[in-house]
């Protein structure tokens, strides 16, 4: 946890830098595919994390910083819309407190006087996905998805096939945009799944994700077959003000004909909100669609316009969200799935039991360690709990004293036999069998001919996962056969002669690459490029670091190469024990012939020098600028110290080369650094 302990500014450098990749791939998962992997509590701390990081760090606020977005920009295939007015998000509470704290915090911003109330109104929070209806002239004339908050997904014909939204307004200003959400009730989720079963198709894992897929669709007439509905909560751009509070606004937008929640309330302060919180709470489980919290306003739209916003979120807007739901039921089994990175996921399956209006029958059991703190068991009675629309938890054994017997976790992988092995300090168990294990057997791949790696043009995602399916590739050495499957690849789809040509071309002209590349190619946990040619320009041949490794004591001889540690030392040992990656190496070692590394570094004034090149360089890639570095004995750095010697700046270059003046640091252009190699 990043409280805990203060980060130094490298520290936080990086952990932003994944905090970015991280979110991405959670706001992509939630927009784009309706398939969310972490809880609604879980993202919002990676968001809090982040920008309380930014916070302590303005200088290091990524271009691609998460706080710069909302949500994942729609990929789909539906026409994107800039929205006349971002369509925002909410601040979260989970407490009485937090409420509280909110209004105080209106009162300070607007300096209220103590005895002035502040009047909000309060309203379900609904779970479904958000959309803005723009009516000219009282006709509909566009409706757009949330998206990214600033651009949207065209999906005007889709929600001219809900019937609860109205074509045509009377008495509405010329231009009128509605906000609200789209949502399909319990009844119709519960309906719309089990006909998909029955016809083979796509199970939804909840109402929300069904709406969604529902709505996002290409064909309209998807979405007609689909039951959704609309709650009106709020409005985009208008031509003139529809009231002078929220309360009464929403009674216009109600007057038009479109849905507003009928629990909409507008209370004179924040007792009264949180009264109606609970009112609302109770009345949870019988409402026909899913809520998950409740959300206040600032009732006065002037104060409102006063408050404005900051970042994602309004300043007079707050979620309160309701507790996760908690249900028993038994624990019948213990699975273990491999992801794509070779993680062991332990999953457990219940005896199935209905949690807030949604059936659960498998939790998430994390990892070894946490079945270990729950103490399962297969048998054992379990209290879950399940918060937002994600994958339950177990939160508690409630058999933990009964004799039973105890779950063991594998030591090999399920789905290939490999050796499963947990580092050092971390608590997740992977498998070893990289190159074979069909879990990983696409990931590993990709980065096998990935542009670090072999460079394999034209052998991108949608080949391999192509070629997999066709049976042809199982492991690396496969690719070198593709060769082999011309004729039949010529008949397939998308292929013509010249691709398949320049493909298989491609191929050929890496049947002796560069020895780093190759073994950076393998996927060895912890080897990266760098890591590879240190330890090539060490053995020579991957060969060679495979006898080291393979050797009584090797792990010693490997942790002493310089740039290698302990950690990565036993990743190699662990990867070269393995038997089937010494075939699928051997197999490889038939079909390719690596070159092996020779060293040409000389001695010069730069030998052990630390240079760092900043801003774009206009005759050579980065890569071959590191490499000419290291050719005169230096070292390549990403960063400006007390420590650096030369720093090479081209054309864009910012605050490396600020601080490298700063520092005093000698400064030189790429031709000057040219002149350098040249003479050294
Ligand atoms: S007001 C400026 N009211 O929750 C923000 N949002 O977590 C306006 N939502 O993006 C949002 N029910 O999609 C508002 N009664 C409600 C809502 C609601 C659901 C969604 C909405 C928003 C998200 C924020």
């Amino acid at each position: 946890m990043p409280e805990a302990r203060a980060p130094g500014e490298a520290e936080a450098a990086n952990r932003l830098m994944r905090l970015a990749k991280e979110i991405a791939r959670h706001d992509m998962l939630y927009h784009d595919q309706d398939a969310p992997e972490i809880s609604d509590a879980d993202y919002d701390a990676l968001v809090r994390e982040n920008r309380a990081l930014e916070e302590r760090f303005p200088h290091l606020v990524r271009a691609d910083s998460p706080s710069k977005r909302l949500g994942a920009a729609p990929t789909g295939a539906l026409a994107k819309i800039t929205h006349a007015r971002p369509m925002l998000s909410l601040d979260n509470a989970f407490s009485d407190e937090e409420v509280r704290e909110f209004v105080a915090r209106v009162r300070r911003f607007l300096s209220l006087p103590a005895d002035e109330a502040v009047a909000l109104t309060a309203e379900p929070k609904i779970d479904g996905l958000s959309c803005s209806l723009r009516y000219e002239n009282g006709k509909l004339v566009l409706a757009a998805t949330r998206g990214d908050g600033a651009v949207g997904e065209d999906v005007t014909p889709n929600v001219r096939t809900i019937a609860d939204i109205p074509q045509q307004l009377s008495g509405a200003p010329a231009v009128l945009e509605v906000r609200g959400e789209v949502y399909m009730s319990k009844a119709d989720f519960a309906a719309l799944n089990e006909r998909q079963e029955a016809a083979g198709g796509k199970i939804f894992a909840n109402p929300r994700n069904a709406a969604a897929g529902s709505l996002r669709q290409k064909d309209a007439g998807i979405t007609a077959a689909r039951p959704l509905r609309f709650l009106a909560h709020g409005w985009g751009e208008l031509s003139e003000p529809l009231a002078a509070t929220q309360m009464a606004a929403m009674q216009r937008i109600a007057s038009f004909g479109i849905p507003v929640s009928n629990l909409l309330q507008r209370c004179d302060g924040v007792d009264q909100a949180l009264d109606h919180y609970r009112a609302i709470e109770h009345a949870r489980a019988d409402l026909p669609f899913d809520i998950d919290g409740v959300v206040y306003k600032v009732d006065r739209l002037d104060w409102q316009e006063r408050l404005g916003f900051v970042a994602r979120a309004p300043r007079w807007g707050l979620a309160h969200k309701f507790p996760a739901e908690k249900a028993e039921t038994t624990l019948e089994a213990i699975d273990i799935q491999v992801g794509r990175t070779g993680k062991l996921t332990p999953v457990g399956r219940l005896k199935p039991v209905g949690v807030g209006g949604v059936m659960v029958a498998n939790v998430t059991l994390h990892n070894r360690d946490e079945i270990e703190r729950l103490g399962l068991r297969v048998g054992d009675r379990v209290r879950i709990q399940r918060a937002g629309d994600v994958i339950p938890q177990v939160v508690e054994n409630l058999t933990r004293e009964e004799p039973r017997q105890a779950f063991v976790f594998p030591d090999h992988c399920p789905m290939c036999d490999s050796e499963a092995v947990a580092e050092e300090g971390e608590v997740d168990v992977r498998c070893t069998g990289g190159l074979i294990c069909p879990a990983q057997r696409f990931e590993r791949l990709r980065h096998f001919v990935s542009r670090g790696a072999l460079d394999i043009e034209g052998l991108g995602e949608k080949s391999i996962a192509e070629f997999i399916e066709l049976g042809w590739l199982h492991s690396p050495a496969d690719i070198f056969r593709l060769r082999r499957h011309r004729a039949d690849l010529l008949g397939r789809e998308g292929w013509k002669e010249k691709s398949v040509d320049n493909l298989l071309a491609a191929i050929e002209a890496k049947r002796a690459p560069d020895g780093p590349r190759f073994l950076f190619g393998l996927g060895i946990r912890h080897v990266g490029i760098v890591t590879a040619r240190d330890l090539l320009k060490c053995f020579g041949t991957v060969e060679e670091l495979r006898r080291a490794s393979e050797a009584e004591g090797g792990q010693a001889e490997l942790s002493g190469v310089q740039g290698v540690g302990p950690v990565v030392a036993e990743a190699l040992v662990d990867f070269f024990h393995e038997e089937h990656n010494r075939t699928a190496l051997d197999d490889l070692l038939s079909e390719v012939r690596p070159a092996p590394y020779v060293s040409d570094a000389r001695q010069t004034e730069w030998t052990g020098k630390t240079i760092v090149f900043t801003g774009s360089l206009e005759t050579m890639s980065r890569d071959e600028a590191k490499a000419q570095a290291e050719r005169l004995g230096a070292r390549a750095a990403g960063s400006v110290s007390a420590k650096t010697d030369l720093v090479v700046a081209g054309p864009g270059a910012g605050s490396k080369l600020k601080k490298a003046e700063e520092l005093g640091v000698r400064v030189v252009n790429e031709a000057e650094w040219a002149e350098i190699v040249a003479g050294a």
